[in-house]
């Protein structure tokens, strides 16, 4: 299951647009329907504009209709698994994502909850 998330995730890390950092980051969020998402970090020359892989597989996922998810996946080439962003981690809160699973191109993944990410995180 875990290793069909990660899966997608690289093969979306493939399409990433990051011209700019030239770091590139793939993410995988399996719906509640089952099915899986993905997304890529996408960059743009107004720096500030760049998406994130983890709210683009979130944002697509929504926009397709699902709100319920059951784990997500990144991965990116970092040395330890990739931590994610500020932002991301907040859109993962606005979607309360249960298990999110950090990993790198060696093979390291390491799984966290929303709590551990994003503690005492704004809601509404
Ligand atoms: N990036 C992601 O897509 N996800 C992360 O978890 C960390 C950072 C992207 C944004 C930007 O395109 C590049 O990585 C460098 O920050």
């Amino acid at each position: 299951m875990d290793r069909e998330l990660l899966e997608a995730a690289l093969v979306a890390r493939e399409r990433a647009y990051a011209p700019y950092s030239k770091f590139l980051v793939g993410a995988a969020v399996r719906a509640a329907s089952g099915k899986i998402y993905t997304g890529c970090n996408i960059e743009n020359a107004s720096y500030g504009l760049t998406v994130c892989a983890e709210r683009n597989a979130l944002f697509s996922a929504v926009g397709a209709g699902e709100r319920e998810f059951t784990a997500l996946c990144v991965v990116g080439d970092t040395e330890a698994p990739i931590s994610p962003c500020g932002a991301c981690r907040q859109v993962m809160a606005e979607f309360k994502v249960p298990r999110i699973i950090l990993a790198n191109l060696k093979g390291d993944m390491k799984e966290y909850t929303l709590e551990e990410l994003l503690p005492y995180g704004f809601s509404l």
